[in-house]
């Protein structure tokens, strides 16, 4: 844990931070997340699990067209994020506080992201846990759903048994997606798959990482 966020430092979520506890209740109808940004036109992202925003801090400003939405349901890292953003004046990014595969299931308009990241997400690995894991049988027809038409679901992971839980996933599920080769984003250092916290932690370590891009159908 970094030390702003060890510390208790303050940190401000102002304009940056959307709760998702804030929401209006599902009864009154989805909603559309573009909504919170200035240019609520502009192509449109989701990470999901962000940590502490190191993807998005990086990203975001190589791309100012596109609208980024972190999901984190982890409070210290959706403020660590959110005030990242706020500090450095990233205006094209935002933080959304809840369970992102709710969020996504019950409150999101369909049709509107472009892309979902999702880097190094936790692996449960006792099976009595799996479904708690963020891609599984329930939740791909989800991201189906909220992508755009020829969207895509971008996967890393350094965790053999997760990684051959999105194989087995991506072939089951071969009428929602097609599996590609993935393609490293630009802000990803030179010899790095994406550049997140948890990839440059595990590249010290030596972990080989494993990634592919599920692209809609
Ligand atoms: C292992 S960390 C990886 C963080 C970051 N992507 C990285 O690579 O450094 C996974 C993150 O996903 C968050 N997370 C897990 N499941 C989630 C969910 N359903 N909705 C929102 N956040 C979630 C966790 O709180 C955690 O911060």
């Amino acid at each position: 844990m970094c030390a702003d966020i060890a510390r208790g430092k303050a940190l401000d979520t102002t304009g940056f931070g959307i709760e998702m506890a804030a929401l209006p209740p599902i009864a009154e109808g989805r909603i559309d997340p573009r909504a919170w940004f200035e240019r609520p036109a502009n192509r449109f992202e989701i990470e999901i699990g962000s940590g502490k925003g190191t993807f998005l801090v990086q990203q975001a400003p190589l791309h100012a067209q596109t609208n980024y939405l972190g999901i984190e349901w982890a409070g210290e890292f959706y403020r660590f994020a959110a005030d990242r953003f706020r500090r450095r004046g990233i205006t094209n990014s935002r933080m959304l506080r809840g369970d992102a595969t709710e969020f996504l299931a019950h409150w999101c308009q369909p049709g509107i992201a472009a892309v979902v990241h999702l880097y190094f997400s936790d692996p449960w690995p006792k099976k009595r846990h799996h479904k708690r894991r963020v891609l599984r049988d329930e939740t791909l027809p989800v991201f189906h759903r909220v992508l755009t038409g020829a969207g895509e679901l971008r996967l890393v992971t350094d965790h053999d048994d997760l990684w051959a839980w999105y194989e087995e996933h991506a072939g089951c599920h071969s009428d929602l997606f097609e599996r590609q080769e993935f393609e490293s984003p630009e802000s990803a250092g030179g010899d790095e798959m994406v550049g997140t916290n948890y990839e440059r932690k595990f590249a010290r370590e030596g972990r080989p990482f494993h990634a592919m891009t599920l692209v809609r159908l």
